[in-house]
């Protein structure tokens, strides 16, 4: 027995380190530790071994043991470690070599909206305002006629920063801005009337479906003047949302509505057709699509911001750019627009050589 081990010892030992694949090292495994193992063999011979003999076999057996799983683990270790080296090798790539084929990435249709956006209302003497995500209290809500008591404060569903400081006098509070409005607020600060501005970008609210995420893509429109009346607001968001869908039979609706910072107030419908079995903007024979909300800026709105609303008049429009991108391309699911799936980019994105101009038509 005694010899039998270290024949047994010297012999798995020196194949274990030796063993050239998984699968030799498996085999050895097997034959020392499998249910028929040679050390599982010599474990059972412990039983019938008088207690002496127990005393100075078990140790040894046992430590025979402990060394070969050691050795298998070890060995296993460096085998693995040596098929990944291989295996990197034989997967490098040398970057500096010229693509075999394009990769070319894709525009995401929210940028690509955003730029048909930017070129509709830029030929309509727009020019591009922003304004930062973080907001204070008082751009998002109060300057918009929103005080601190009004119950459109719990509609809007706002990520507040911790800090809570509201009322205290010291630091403002801080929010992720729920809409793009405050941009209006920002313009009017800066810079003097006439104004014409759309504002697009992100905006923050805690709600998530198909057609919610809690971040989504706003564009804000103002435009400050000397007598502007509804039937300019009107005739803007005809004339932007026939370039947009890049059809002349545009059929809005105003519906009277409210918010708090225009007077009158409007929310703007967009009627549509029904062809082949889907709703496609244009005409109003299927119905109507609420697409925006609008209105005269509130002559208090206008004051907060240091300008005299007997003198100055102005009208503002929210639009959501997801919801306009899902109707002129067919998306169904807004949360697919944020997971960032490149099959979906790649069925819905845009060549980024195919910029929208009025002339070669936005819609890329
Ligand atoms: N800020 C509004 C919202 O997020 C949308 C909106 C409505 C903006 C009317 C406007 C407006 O400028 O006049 O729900």
């Amino acid at each position: 027995m005694t010899e039998d081990l270290d024949t047994l010892r010297d012999h798995l030992l020196g194949a274990i380190p030796a063993a050239d694949s998984a699968e030799a090292l498996e085999a050895l495994r097997v034959e020392a530790l499998g249910k028929q193992g040679s050390i599982t063999q010599a474990l059972k011979t412990l039983g019938k071994m008088t207690p002496e003999q127990r005393q100075s076999e078990g140790p040894r057996i046992n430590g025979l043991r402990e060394a070969v799983a050691t050795a298998i683990a070890t060995r296993k270790a460096a085998l693995d470690r040596a098929a990944l080296d291989a295996r990197l090798a034989s997967e490098t790539r040398d970057m500096t070599l010229p693509a075999d084929a394009p990769i070319a990435g894709t525009v995401h249709p929210v940028s690509q909206v955003m730029d048909e956006l930017a070129e509709i209302f830029a030929d309509l003497g727009f020019a591009v305002a922003t304004g930062p995500e973080i907001e204070d209290d008082w751009h998002n809500f109060t300057a918009l006629n929103i005080p601190e008591t009004h119950p459109a404060r719990a509609m809007h569903d706002t990520f507040y920063f911790p800090d809570g400081a509201a009322g205290t006098g010291e630091a403002p509070r801080m929010l992720l801005r729920t809409h793009t409005s405050p941009v209006q607020i920002r313009t009017m600060l800066d810079q003097p009337p006439p104004i014409r501005i759309i504002a697009p970008g992100r905006t923050y609210r805690s709600d998530s479906d198909a057609t919610h995420t809690p971040m989504f893509h706003q564009v804000e429109g103002l435009v400050i003047d000397k007598g502007i009346t509804l039937g300019h607001l009107k005739w803007t968001l005809e004339t932007f949302l026939k370039a947009f869908f890049e059809r002349d039979d545009i059929v809005l609706r105003l519906r009277p509505s409210y918010f708090p910072f225009t007077e009158p107030s409007a929310e703007v419908d967009v009627g549509y057709t029904i062809e082949k079995g889907k709703r496609v903007i244009g005409g109003s024979g299927g119905g109507w699509m609420e697409v925006l909300g609008s209105g005269m800026v509130h002559p208090k709105v206008i004051a907060a911001c240091g300008l005299d609303p007997a003198v100055w008049q102005g009208f503002a429009f929210g639009c959501g750019i997801d919801r306009l991108a899902m109707l002129k391309y067919g998306m169904d699911d807004l949360r697919a627009f944020f997971d960032g799936d490149i099959r979906w980019l790649k069925h819905y994105g845009f060549s980024s050589l195919d910029v929208p101009t009025l002339s070669g038509g936005v819609g890329a």
